[in-house]
C-alpha cells in the first residue's frame, strides 16, 4: 500500500507581504491565537469572528491594542467578515464540533486553514475535511502545538544519536479542577490532553502507528465524571512502542504538563521531564547532555503559526497537515474504543470505517467526492509525520 503525496499545498505566493488573517472563535484559546498572530511579523490580523453575537467585538477590546484595532473586522460570519477584511487565511479556533463545518467553508472559500487541535471532532469528519482538503487543493494544517517544542526534537536528536527511540514511555499526572466540559466527558483524559503526548510520540518515533491497547479507569475520588485515568500502548509498524501512563486526578507529585518522557534506544536512554532540556546515558555509562534551545526558536503556537504561514507563502506541505495528522486523531478513536472494549484496536479497523462514514458525508453534503479514490482508511495518509 503506497499513499500518495499530499496534494494540498496552495501555489506560492508572491512578496513577503504579512498574511492577513482572521481567527474563528473567540474563545479561551481563540484569544491566545489573537495574541500570537499579533506578535507575527510573518501574519497581520484582520478579523475576528465568533458566533455568538458580541464574542468577536469583546475580544478584540479585550486583547487587541487601541493603535490595532481600527484594521480587525469582528463579526458572527465568516465570509462575511472576510470580504470586509480581504484576509487570505483562516486559523480555526472554535469548539471541535464546529471545526467540520468553519473549515469546510473557508477551503472552499480558497483559504488556507491553521485548525486548533483535534482536526475535527470525528475521524469521520478528519477523513473528510481530508478529501475537502484535496478537492480544492487548499491547505489544512492541523496545529498540534506541543510538537513545536525545542526539548522534543533535543529529545528525538539524542535518540537517533542512540539507534532511534524504540521504547517510549510516558508518565503524566496533574490534578487540574477545570469545571465545564472536560468533567462531563466520557474520556477527557484520552481525547482531551493524552492527544497531545500521542502527537509527541509520532515526532520521536519514525514509523506509522498499527494498533492501541488502552486500559482507562475513574479512581473514586476523581472529580470527572469520566475515565480521569488511562494506560495507553502504541505500537509502531517498525516494532517501537509508546506506552503512556496519565492521571487528571493525581495530587502531590505532578509532572510537567508534558509528561515525564523515557525513550530507550538501542546504545541508551534519553530522558526528558518535559519542561527543561532532555538528556542522554549511553550504554557505557556516558553522559550526553541535551543542547538548550536558541533564543531565536519560536515555541507552540508561535512556531505553529510561523510554520503554517511558511507553507502559504511558499506553497510547501508543512508538518501535520491533515493528510499527517489523522494518524494522531485515529489513535485516540483507537484508544477510546480499546478501553471501552478491552481488546486491542488496530488503526485499520478505526480508519476503514471512518472512511465508509465520511464518504456518505461528503455524499451528502454534494462538496467533495476526493474520498472515492481512496482504497481504505489508511491509502490516502501521508507517511510519519
Ligand atoms: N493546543 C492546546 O493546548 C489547546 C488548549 C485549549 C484548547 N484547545 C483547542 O482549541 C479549541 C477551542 O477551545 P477553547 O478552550 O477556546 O473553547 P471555548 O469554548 O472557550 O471557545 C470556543 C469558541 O468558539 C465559538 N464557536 C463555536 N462554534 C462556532 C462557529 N461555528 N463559528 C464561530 N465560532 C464558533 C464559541 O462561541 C466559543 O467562543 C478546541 O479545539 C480545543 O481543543 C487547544
Amino acid at each position: 500500500m503506497s499513499a500518495p503525496e499530499p496534494q494540498t499545498a496552495p501555489p506560492a505566493e508572491q512578496g513577503a507581504e504579512p498574511l492577513p488573517v482572521v481567527v474563528v472563535g473567540a474563545g479561551g484559546m481563540g484569544r491566545a491565537w489573537i495574541g500570537t498572530v499579533l506578535r507575527s511579523d510573518a501574519v497581520r490580523l484582520v478579523g475576528v469572528v465568533d458566533i455568538v453575537p458580541g464574542a468577536a467585538e469583546r475580544a478584540v477590546a479585550e486583547t487587541v491594542p487601541p493603535q490595532r484595532r481600527e484594521g480587525v473586522v469582528a463579526g458572527t460570519a465568516l465570509a462575511q467578515v472576510v470580504e470586509a477584511s480581504g484576509a487570505r487565511a483562516v486559523v480555526d479556533v472554535t469548539i471541535p464540533a464546529a471545526h467540520h463545518p468553519v473549515t469546510t467553508e473557508a477551503l472552499h472559500a480558497g483559504l488556507p486553514v491553521l485548525g486548533e487541535k483535534p482536526c475535527a471532532a470525528t475521524l469521520a469528519e478528519a477523513l473528510s475535511l481530508a478529501g475537502h482538503a484535496e478537492t480544492t487543493g487548499t491547505l489544512f494544517m492541523v496545529s498540534q502545538s506541543r510538537r513545536h517544542n525545542p526539548h522534543l526534537r533535543e529529545a528525538r536528536r539524542l535518540a537517533e544519536e542512540l539507534g532511534g527511540a524504540g521504547v517510549v514511555t510516558t508518565r503524566f499526572s496533574r490534578a487540574p479542577r477545570f469545571g465545564g466540559f472536560r468533567e462531563e466527558m466520557a474520556h477527557p483524559l484520552i481525547v482531551d490532553m493524552a492527544i497531545h503526548a500521542f502527537d509527541a510520540g509520532r515526532v520521536l518515533i519514525d514509523a506509522d502507528p498499527v494498533s492501541v491497547d488502552a486500559v482507562s479507569a475513574n479512581p473514586p475520588w476523581s472529580w470527572y465524571d469520566g475515565d480521569a485515568v488511562a494506560t495507553v500502548t502504541i505500537r509502531y509498524a517498525s516494532g517501537a512502542t509508546h506506552t503512556y501512563t496519565g492521571s487528571w486526578c493525581s495530587p502531590g507529585e505532578e509532572t510537567s504538563w508534558n509528561g515525564r518522557w523515557s525513550l530507550s534506544c538501542p546504545r541508551g536512554t534519553v530522558a526528558w521531564d518535559g519542561d527543561t532540556v532532555p538528556s542522554a546515558t549511553g550504554e557505557d555509562g556516558q553522559q550526553l547532555p541535551g543542547r538548550a534551545p536558541g533564543a531565536e526558536e519560536l515555541w507552540e503556537l508561535d512556531a505553529s503559526l510561523d510554520a503554517f504561514a511558511r507553507a502559504v507563502r511558499e506553497g510547501t506541505t508543512p508538518e501535520s497537515e491533515v493528510h499527517a495528522n489523522i494518524w494522531t486523531q485515529a489513535i485516540v478513536e483507537a484508544a477510546v474504543r480499546s478501553a471501552d472494549a478491552g481488546r486491542r484496536v488496530t488503526l485499520d479497523e478505526v480508519l476503514d470505517e471512518a472512511l465508509a462514514e465520511a464518504k456518505a458525508l461528503d455524499a451528502a453534503g454534494g462538496w467533495s467526492s476526493a474520498l472515492t479514490t481512496w482504497e481504505n482508511g489508511a491509502s490516502g495518509l501521508s507517511r510519519v509525520r
